[in-house]
């Protein structure tokens, strides 16, 4: 067969996939494993999100739509965004994806030429560095403060002639930690002072406990740099409907937009009756998930450090990220082996020593798995 692409062959496979992998195995042959490395929430899609997707579908919403999106979702978002995140938004500054992934990926493809370098803060989550090299940059990797996971003076260090785009996640996967305003601001600050441009990933913007959100978008002057990621699947529980959104200054959109036209033209049409649902009903569904993920927080957190663990802040997302003594591969391999419990090493984070636990899962399995873990150190 003839060459492959070499962007696309160079990037690692990611290093979940052998723990997943064993985790699938052993569940074929019959073993009852605890998986704590899900990334979705486990709640259906609320009901009145689902009604409107099917009598959008009654209504023959069955066509193509503009690339950019629904007009009734672009306005719904711009009204959540000036209302709730604090800057200022037109209906023309928002594209609507298939997820925030594809977001992500369409922000990337947008931006960078070859041979730009993107600050990525660790742990990060697993696509930032694909969607980067996929797109010809070059990822620069900045390791966060390890116990109080903010940012400080020393990512400025990673400047160099050509940095062109930083990536912050605030709430983050896999940590859960959320950036204060000290942070945000040595972010800003450093954008103004060498002309970046920012993507703040906030699709965990809903699911925080005790403090609040804080857009980057919203700080200084940074609404005219930054692409600030959001989506549905989080707050929504609509992991399988494939809906996200991205907002922008307008040169940035149009580049997103041509991307979007000539690949996915844009995500499915009735999807998106459903997200202008979630976006404009009651929210109190997405109270009841947040103060769910709380208990169990509560629980996990607690239980974990009665058993000795050290964590990250878990302030936010519905993961805690566990210090481990020795090799976090080897040991997800043992808790996996010996606990029948999954979860996702640092290694895939560009964080060794760590471990993601999710508790996007029940309060009985939380129970349950804390006790094997610890049966198994
Ligand atoms: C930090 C972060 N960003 C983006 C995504 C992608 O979300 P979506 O399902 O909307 O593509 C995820 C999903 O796991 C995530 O954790």
């Amino acid at each position: 067969m003839r060459e492959l692409s070499r962007k696309v062959t160079g990037i690692a496979a990611s290093a979940t996939i052998e723990i997943s992998n064993l985790a699938r195995q052993m569940e074929r042959s019959g073993i009852p494993v605890i998986n704590l490395s899900i990334g979705e929430p486990d709640f259906d899609t609320p009901q009145h999100i689902k009604d409107a997707c099917i009598a959008a579908l009654k209504a023959g919403e069955t066509h193509y739509a503009p690339s950019n999106g629904i007009p009734g979702l672009l306005n719904a978002i711009s009204d959540k965004v000036n209302r709730e995140n604090h800057f200022s938004c037109s209906p023309d500054q928002v594209i609507i994806t298939c997820g925030a992934k594809d977001a992500i990926y369409d922000a990337m493809e947008a931006v960078l030429n070859p041979g730009d370098e993107v600050i990525i803060l660790d742990p990060a989550w697993v696509s930032y560095e694909p969607c980067v090299q996929i797109a010809g940059g070059k990822p620069v990797h900045h390791p966060l403060n390890a116990r109080t996971f903010q940012v400080d003076d020393t990512i400025l260090d990673r400047i160099t002639p050509y940095t062109k785009m930083v990536v912050i996640n605030s709430p983050s996967n896999p940590s859960g930690a959320v950036l204060n305003r000290a942070s945000m601001k040595i972010v800003s600050d450093m954008c103004t002072d060498y002309n970046l441009i920012a993507l703040s990933d906030e699709i965990y913007e809903k699911l925080i406990y005790g403090g609040v959100h804080t857009s980057l978008a919203s700080i200084g002057d940074m609404a005219e740099r930054t692409i600030t990621i959001n989506g549905f699947s989080k707050a929504y529980a609509m992991t399988g409907w494939r809906l996200g959104y991205a907002i922008a200054p307008i040169p940035i959109i149009r580049q997103m937009s041509k991307i979007q036209q000539h690949s996915i033209s844009h995500p499915t049409t009735f999807a998106m009756f459903g997200g202008l649902a979630a976006i404009t009903g009651d929210q109190q569904c997405v109270a009841m998930m947040k103060n769910e993920f709380m208990r169990r927080r509560d629980y996990l957190v607690n239980d974990l450090s009665l058993n000795g663990f050290g964590m990250a802040p878990a302030d936010g997302a519905f993961y805690a990220y566990v210090k481990v003594e020795g090799d976090d591969m080897e040991i997800a391999r043992r808790w996996l082996e010996k606990a029948h419990v999954a979860v996702t090493p640092g290694t895939a984070f560009h964080s060794p020593g760590w471990e993601r636990i999710s508790y996007a899962t029940s309060m009985e399995n939380l129970r349950e798995a804390v006790v094997r873990i610890r049966n198994c150190q």
